[in-house]
């Protein structure tokens, strides 16, 4: 059975995690699925709970940068990120320090960690109520779509952990951005909650996953975000058997909809992403039709989560 626990049994989390027991815990992005980063045993844990190739290397979440600064090497450019989008959703890959206590495991062979300090104020509580550094994927089984609720983990990992914090529902509703700073040339690996905007503001233009000579995350090699049903992007009409994930102006003829934000705001569209994936994901559809969204902002990471839903049931 998993406990879901309440904000006020957070010490009853913090045990659990210390004694090398799984507990998924909320962040402003989505569900994370914490283990103690420092013991093997728990991050094996955390790879079997969800299915993990074990090749795709854990974000392993700190309260802040002193915690963060014993585990990796930090440059000046590393500082002024954390700076200016610590806490929150950003993700710095960078190069394991000499002394790192973090388990291999979590770094998947490589000599990188990937480092976050969440803004949710319960994972800030819980990260210094354990006193350790907690790797912390997000709470779904490998290749489906992230949890931003309780009922989302216990959906996906119900019976597999110890326990799960209740939070409500995330406020970002997309994964961090995650940025490898560990050589001279800053790799923007997986678009998120910080914008790209945002950091090419500070860091100037900034190199792709993929682009030649840059290196990319293992986690963009799995298939992943995908729902059941089918999705067609970018639609300008929808058949009656199809569900739409509507976006502004809703088309019409659908099955049923869900709109990600009739205002066409691009922050409330992230946060009901992955609910509405979950609601529309069902048999009576034929496949899930979406709408356009812009690529500004955060519709980079809307997009790259339902292409990356949309080429993983071709494939
Ligand atoms: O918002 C988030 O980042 C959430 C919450 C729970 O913090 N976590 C999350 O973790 O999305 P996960 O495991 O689902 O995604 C981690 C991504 C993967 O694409 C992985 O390949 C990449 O980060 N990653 C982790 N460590 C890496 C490393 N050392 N080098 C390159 N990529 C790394
Ligand atoms: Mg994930």
């Amino acid at each position: 059975m998993t406990e879901r626990l309440s904000a006020a049994q957070l010490d009853r989390a913090a045990a659990l995690l210390r004694d090398g027991a799984l507990a998924a815990f909320p962040t402003e992005t989505v569900y994370g699925l914490g283990g103690d980063a420092t013991s093997d045993r728990a991050v094996a844990a955390i790879f079997a709970a969800k299915g993990r190739p074990n090749f795709n290397p854990l974000i392993v979440h700190v309260a802040e940068l002193a915690a963060a600064e014993k585990l990796a090497e930090f440059d000046d450019r590393a500082r002024d990120l954390v700076g200016r989008f610590w806490p929150g959703p950003l993700t710095l890959v960078l190069k394991r320090s000499a002394a790192c206590p973090v388990s291999q495991l979590a770094s998947a062979g490589l000599d990188t960690v990937a480092l976050r300090a969440p803004a949710h104020a319960l994972a800030q509580a819980l990260l210094r109520a354990v006193g350790r550094p907690l790797a912390a994927p997000s709470a779904n089984r490998s290749g489906h779509v992230s949890p931003t609720t309780v009922e989302h983990v216990l959906d996906e990992l119900g019976g597999c952990i110890a326990a799960v914090l209740d939070g409500g529902p995330c406020r970002v509703g997309v994964e961090s951005t995650v940025i490898d700073l560990s050589e001279s040339r800053p790799v923007l690996l997986r678009p998120g909650g910080v914008t790209r905007e945002q950091l090419e503001a500070v860091l100037g233009p900034l190199a792709d996953a993929g682009a030649a000579g840059a290196p990319r995350s293992p986690g963009m090699l799995e298939r992943h975000y995908a729902p059941a049903r089918p999705l067609r992007l970018d639609v300008t009409a929808v058949a009656p058997d199809e569900a739409l994930l509507a976006f502004g102006t809703p088309l019409s003829g659908a099955a049923a909809t869900v709109n990600l934000s009739p205002a066409r705001d691009l922050t409330e569209a992230a946060a009901n992403l992955f609910a509405a994936l979950r609601t529309l994901d069902q048999p009576r559809f034929t496949a899930i039709a979406v709408m356009p969204i812009p690529e500004t902002g955060l519709g980079a990471a809307i997009n790259d989560r339902l292409r990356r839903a949309a080429r993983g049931r071709k494939s």
